[in-house]
């Protein structure tokens, strides 16, 4: 039973919990029974006093603005980063761990980044600013990728697009491509809501995520460099993206061309794949075959595919990749770090 009257399970509260991934981060709570000894449900005043269900539980949400810390031990963080930056320092001043979902603190050097199938070892002490940070979600499969590949063969440059689902905006992204997209086949020549994606997302794709930088690169592909480069703890990795947006409601996808310092061999490279955890190589019957993000199975698996060493370049080789975002770029890696730090008693 995972309400548990332990006095070590923790006490925790989720920030965000009526949004994409707040929600998804509920059912993974129920789904792989995490122990917890009392649940908040926060989020904005709008939503105080709405009642929602955890494990047949009703519970009633609570607005962040009069939310006390100090009543649980770890805080998930999955309301965007404006509010975390406003919010995670009282929350750790309080008492709570935080596990943050947003941008805010990924790249403060007193806060680990964290993979659990990576870089657990991370948590094996309470981090000096009281934050853990989850990572991007087209970053998270990525890396997991790419820490046994360095370790067989060493990377020399990794070149990545992304195919990023309406999700990632949260509810209000999906709802958005919903309604662009039936009013596009009503109407062609409407142009339908474009709010959260600009231009609209219906029947097109959009190479725009996050804020343009003044390198010309958007947040959304310096996130991918940056946060790749301190979860495998390789400074100097060379890894650039283009980040594209397109009109799939769930399900990041990446076409990753990587090059290696030594030549690499097929059938080694799919094994290796195959060896990690939660990782399935979709290879079974032809070197062709592929996931999709309506078709992959197991959602909560990375999932790999077309892999291909380039007959020109045997040190070089393309994946296709396929993450739903939700929860493996999100709420999942949120709660396995959860689950981390409950194994080894850091909480
Ligand atoms: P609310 O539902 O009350 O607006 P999504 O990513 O699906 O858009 O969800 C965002 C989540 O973040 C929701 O739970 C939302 O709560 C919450 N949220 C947004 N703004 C705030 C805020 N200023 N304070 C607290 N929670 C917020």
């Amino acid at each position: 039973m995972p309400l548990s009257p332990s006095d070590t399970a923790p006490r925790i509260a989720l920030v965000g919990a009526t949004g994409a991934v707040g929600t998804t981060l509920i059912q993974l709570i129920e789904e792989r029974g995490f122990r917890y000894r009392e649940i908040h449900l926060v989020a904005s005043s709008r939503s105080a006093g709405r009642e929602l269900t955890v494990e047949g539980r009703t519970c009633r949400v609570e607005a962040l603005d009069t939310f006390d810390f100090s009543a649980v031990d770890l805080a998930f963080f999955s309301a965007g980063s404006s509010v975390s930056r406003k919010w995670v320092p009282s929350a750790v001043a309080q008492g709570a761990l935080v596990i943050d979902n947003t941008n805010a603190f990924r790249m403060d050097p007193a806060t680990p980044l964290v993979v659990p199938q990576v870089n657990a070892d991370e948590l094996d002490r309470r981090p000096s600013s009281g934050i853990i940070a989850n990572p991007n979600c087209s970053t998270i499969p990525l890396v997991r990728l790419l820490r046994p590949v360095e370790d067989r063969w060493g990377i020399r440059q990794v070149v990545v697009s992304t195919y990023q689902a309406a999700s990632g905006r949260g509810h209000s992204g999906i709802t958005e491509l919903h309604e662009a997209s039936r009013s596009a086949l009503e109407d062609p020549s409407a142009q339908g809501p474009a709010v959260e994606f600009t231009p609209t997302l219906a029947f097109n794709v959009v190479p725009f995520i996050d804020e343009l930088l003044d390198t010309g690169f958007t947040l959304e592909e310096q996130k991918m460099l940056q946060e790749s480069r301190k979860i495998l703890g390789l400074p100097h990795l060379d890894v650039t993206t283009t980040c594209v947006r397109v009109p799939v409601v769930n399900g990041h996808s990446e076409a990753a061309w990587i090059e290696c310092d030594d030549v690499v061999a097929r059938d080694e490279l799919v094994r290796l794949l195959a060896a990690q955890p939660e990782v399935t190589v979709h290879d079974k019957d032809t070197i062709g075959a592929f996931p999709t993000p309506r078709t992959a199975g197991a959602p909560d698996h990375v999932h790999v595919g077309r892999i291909r060493v380039a007959p020109h370049n045997p040190r070089g080789f393309w994946v296709w990749v396929v993450a739903d975002n939700l929860r493996i770029g999100a709420a999942l890696n949120a709660l396995q770090i959860a689950e981390a730090l409950t194994e080894r008693g850091t909480l």
